[in-house]
């Protein structure tokens, strides 16, 4: 627990492209959300993106831009510690202590691993390794709770076990982090239907222009129905993300029209676009606002590297003793 009684978060991001509305809902949001709640830490995972980002310019320019997104949704430095991970060393140098604890098999049975294999993707050894690292990041700062995707709850487990393997071997260091799985947090859909994802790329992002949500609203997969036929709302991949950006009272309104029949897809996408774009122009002008200033962006993150990094030294020093590397 943090002095100040407040449970410990922790999470961090890849900065792999941008963001989509399927990530600030599903993951982006809730951390702005908890920031006061908790004694926060939220980083950006560079170290993790260079295990598939080969193009070094492309993935500085990635992290700068992520950087920007948190700070525009509403992320306080005031009140997260916000970093990059590769400013923080002991990150890897917990992994390599780690690595030589763990077991080949018991990696090879990680769910990231067996997928890139399964479809005959050559894997790094940082690929393979990408759930210590993982678990380096997290237990380096005693965390409470690991807020993420039902995708990375493995990758928390992981983290547990390689606490209690250490704990066992060297004595009670480490803290047992839970991974906290965001109820209530649904699947936003994309335009095609299927869960929204940079990798099946049917995404709005989530600082796009005003022409392009249009466009892209305008491609939203639906049925063929014509104006007055009766539509089921629950079944209509347009509604589902009317749920998350249309007020309540014309909410009501437009799933009343469904029912009934009387609202084509066309206007239904059109008021969606209309409301997408209310939604995100505060969130977009905050983002223009803090772009213009990017050396102020490096501060923030440099400023967090510093308290990170003192939290991370205090730690070491205590494993470093225990595995006997000290001298
Ligand atoms: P992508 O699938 O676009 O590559 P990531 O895997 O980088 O997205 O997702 C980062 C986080 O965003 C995930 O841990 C998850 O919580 C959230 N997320 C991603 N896509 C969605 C979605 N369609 N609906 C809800 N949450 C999502
Ligand atoms: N692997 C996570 C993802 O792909 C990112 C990540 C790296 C992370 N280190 C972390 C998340 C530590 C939580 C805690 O989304």
């Amino acid at each position: 627990m943090a002095e100040n009684n407040k449970k410990i978060l922790l999470s961090g991001v890849k900065p792999t492209g941008r963001p989509h509305i399927g990530n600030y809902f599903g993951a982006m949001k809730q951390f702005v959300e908890l920031q006061d709640q908790y004694e926060s830490l939220i980083f950006i995972a560079d170290l993790h993106a260079l295990t598939t980002a080969r193009d070094a310019k492309q993935l500085k320019q990635d992290t700068l831009d992520l950087a920007i997104d948190y700070l525009a949704i509403g992320l306080d430095p005031e009140k997260v510690i916000f970093y990059k991970q590769s400013d923080v060393s002991e990150h890897t140098d917990l992994t390599w202590i780690f690595n030589c604890l763990t077991m080949m098999p018991y990696l090879a049975r990680a769910h990231a691993f067996k997928d890139a294999e399964a479809k005959s993707k050559e894997v790094n050894v940082g690929l393979f390794d990408y759930p210590i690292l993982m678990a380096a990041d997290i237990l380096l700062y005693d965390a409470d709770v690991v807020p993420v995707g039902a995708d990375q709850k493995q990758h928390v487990e992981i983290a547990r076990d390689t606490a209690e393997k250490f704990n066992y071997n060297y004595g009670d260091t480490f803290k047992l982090p839970e991974p906290l799985i965001l109820e209530g947090v649904k699947t936003v859909v994309g335009l095609d239907g299927q869960k929204m994802s940079k990798s099946y790329d049917n995404t709005i992002p989530l600082f796009a222009e005003t022409d392009e949500i249009k466009r892209l609203v305008m491609t939203i997969k639906t049925d063929s129905k014509g104006v007055e036929e009766p539509k089921n709302p629950e079944e209509c991949n347009v509604f589902a993300l009317h749920k998350l950006f249309t007020p309540t009272d014309q909410l009501a309104e437009i799933k009343k029209r469904y029912v009934e029949g009387g609202i084509g897809y066309k206007e239904s996408k059109d008021l969606l676009a209309e409301n997408i774009d209310k939604y995100l122009a505060p969130l977009r002008e905050k983002r223009a606002e803090i772009a213009k200033n990017p050396d102020q962006v490096l501060q923030i993150l440099k400023n967090g590297a510093k308290l990170a990094k003192n939290r991370a030294k205090l730690k070491m020093t205590d494993v470093r003793a225990k595995v006997g590397i000290d001298l």
